[in-house]
């Protein structure tokens, strides 16, 4: 392979880290860029942990199969399986690798790394560092990416924003960025270019995610003609703190090590929650789903918080219930709760203003994860039984030639709904086992190096964007992009997330239209050369509104309900008419979102429904053989 091919990295969090360390293993150069320090990646905000399956999860009867059997099951069927099969086989060996790089798990008191239950299991298989591991795993990543960088493998380029993807005969071989403190734009030639930009909270507004989070990279790219997967399917996180600026995230964990939800029995109730008895309170996850209890996987759980508020049992009346942990500090005490939850807790205390182990929390829903984003591929394994064929350049590339996706801004993996702490996983395991097959696309199939390309593509790619930025700049007009946006965000979600109608989104269709329209007179208040920050959002906006086409035609052409996506007036899932994966396609020449369809591989095990034993009386303490799909054995060759 020619020394000068190289790799672009779009977005400096744990997929893009993971893959940039791969890759420069294998002795690829790569090319690194982040709209902000690495460190300070969204990734950062991951909180509650990663699952795997070790040897003290499997003397309690979870293996490698029971993580892929509830991962598909969290989804409602929605995921290709096999790469679902693949990750959950390789996690055990992420967590030693990222033990052995210094991330400091929580041990048992016999120094084993410890682990805690999460949504949509019975079994204790999340491993956590407090109440930050996103920011512990980060931290270790970047560590590596520096050794790398000191190597002179990695560059990286921070306070850089990807403008888009540079085609070439319809292979992407390179991208276009702008500096974020010089403003100045400019062309970069690469081999391959992988976008791991993370998810697109801001669509809605307020949500959990950072505020970098617009999921412009995402949306550009969907416009040079990469295709969506799903865009529909959008988490909203059970348990986080409303804010003026934003939500912030209360982790599963707390329910994972004893957090429990709870409202007044009685409507309206506003009592202070410590003055309400035991048998005054609902603790009504557990009331419903006995055998899961406050741990039912995250759609679910934010359904019933979200009827319990409409029907008024909220605090006060009003969208909010308690998620009480005074009953764990009474069994382990304060010190032991905080050992694994401070993290968490200090921010409840620091934006709330309250001890959270004195009084219980109050949070309601928010958005937090997109399960859809850009569609990518893979090449199934042969042999039985099925998962992903190591090193094949397929794996992860979307439906353009040498531009991969990976991360929260990928399709893959989650189907309809995420399982909490899955999703660390999936960015890791994609970097990690992605890598190689990126190097051998540049080194064997790409029709073209980078470097051999006229650099005549590369000028006219610039230009484009400068074309783009002049007309922002130059726009006259009297609209507020931030007007725009919080207009939209608050439509979006009031319309678009955990209850859907398809009038309400038909609705909210027509209003995009109008947000277009005003988007094409939106003023700048900054049209100056420096640090332009006004005009990287107002760009973003025009990409949101792109992306929030693709999300509601998608939940409006989905007539059924299934994971994080539910239609009263459609509840039931219907396999027969929509077990098939969404792909948006952006109609260039007409300027609209186009929706069609592809199969899903539920070769491994057969969907089947997920209630998790809702109305049951039945306590589990871990599924019985029969609620798990059986393995297929390996066949004798
Ligand atoms: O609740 C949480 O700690 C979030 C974890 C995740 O989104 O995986």
């Amino acid at each position: 392979m020619s020394a000068k091919k190289r790799v672009i990295i779009v977005g400096g969090g744990l997929a893009g880290l993971s893959c940039a360390i791969k890759l420069a293993e294998l002795n690829v150069e790569v090319d690194l860029f982040s709209m902000v320090p690495v460190k300070r990646s969204h990734s950062v905000c991951a909180q509650g942990g990663i699952n795997a399956s070790n040897d003290i999860a499997r003397q309690q009867g979870f293996s490698e199969w029971v993580h892929f059997d509830e991962t598909v099951l969290g989804g409602d069927f929605l995921a290709d399986q096999p790469p679902v099969l693949e990750m959950c086989n390789w996690a055990p060996r992420i967590i030693d690798l990222l033990d052995r790089m210094g991330v400091p798990f929580n041990r048992t008191p016999e120094g084993q790394r410890d682990l805690r239950l999460f949504g949509g299991s019975l079994f204790k298989r999340t491993f956590f560092a407090g109440a930050t591991t996103g920011q512990q795993l980060l931290y270790a990543l970047d560590e590596q990416t520096r050794r790398r960088e000191a190597e002179g493998k990695i560059n990286k380029f921070e306070f850089w924003e990807f403008l888009a993807p540079i085609l070439h005969d319809g292979v992407c071989v390179g991208i276009v960025a702008q500096d974020m403190r010089t403003m100045q734009i400019k062309a970069f030639r690469g081999d391959a270019v992988v976008i791991a930009t993370g998810g697109n909270g801001l669509i809605f507004g307020k949500s959990t995610l950072s505020v970098i989070c617009t999921g412009g990279a995402v949306s550009r790219c969907f416009q040079a003609g990469a295709k969506l997967g799903n865009p529909e399917m959008v988490q909203v996180h059970p348990t986080a703190i409303p804010g003026e600026d934003k939500c912030r995230l209360i982790s599963e964990s707390a329910r994972g090590e004893g957090g429990r939800v709870w409202v007044p029995k009685k409507k309206q109730d506003t009592r202070p929650p410590n003055s309400i008895p035991e048998d005054e309170r609902d603790y009504f996850l557990e009331r419903m789903y006995p055998a899961y209890g406050n741990i039912v996987p995250r759609d679910i759980a934010t359904r019933e918080i979200f009827q319990m508020c409409l029907e008024g049992y909220g605090v006060g009346g009003g969208n909010m219930v308690y998620l009480d942990l005074r009953d764990k500090v009474k069994e382990i005490g304060r010190e032991k709760v905080l050992a694994k939850l401070e993290g968490i807790l200090e921010i409840y205390e620091k934006f709330v203003g309250a001890d959270p182990l004195h009084e219980p929390m109050k949070i309601f829903p928010a958005v937090h994860y997109a399960m859809g984003g850009l569609w990518t591929g893979y090449e199934a394994k042969k042999s039985s039984p099925g998962g992903l064929e190591p090193g094949h350049h397929k794996n992860f590339m979307t439906n353009i030639p040498g531009l991969y996706a990976m991360g929260e801004c990928s399709f893959a993996f989650h189907g309809a709904n995420r399982l909490g702490a899955n999703s660390l996983l999936s960015c890791i395991f994609e970097g990690l086992f992605g890598g190689l097959g990126i190097r051998n696309y540049i080194a064997n199939v790409a029709p073209v190096a980078a470097d051999e390309i006229p650099v005549g593509v590369y000028d006219a790619a610039v230009a484009t964007e400068l074309a783009k930025q002049d007309k922002l700049i130059g726009n006259i007009g009297t609209e507020n992009p931030y007007v725009i946006w919080q207009e939209m965000g608050k439509w979006m979600t009031d319309y678009c997330t955990v209850v859907r109608y398809n009038d309400k989104l038909e609705l909210t269709l027509q209003q995009l239209q109008t947000w277009k329209d005003r988007y094409a007179r939106v003023k700048l208040s900054d049209t100056g050369m420096y640090t332009n920050q006004n005009l990287s959002f107002t760009r973003a906006l025009g990409d949101m509104l792109i992306n929030a086409e693709a999300i509601l035609r998608a939940a409006l052409a989905r007539n059924e309900s299934r994971g994080a996506h539910y239609k009263p007036d459609f509840k039931d899932r219907d396999d027969a008419a929509f077990l098939k994966t969404t792909i948006a396609t952006w109609n260039a020449a007409a300027g609209i979102v186009e929706i069609g369809y592809a199969p899903v591989d539920t070769s491994l095990v057969t969907p089947r429904p997920r209630t998790y034993g809702k109305g049951s009386t039945k306590v589990a303490t871990k599924p019985s053989p029969a609620d798990i799909a059986p393995q297929p054995q390996l066949s004798a060759t």
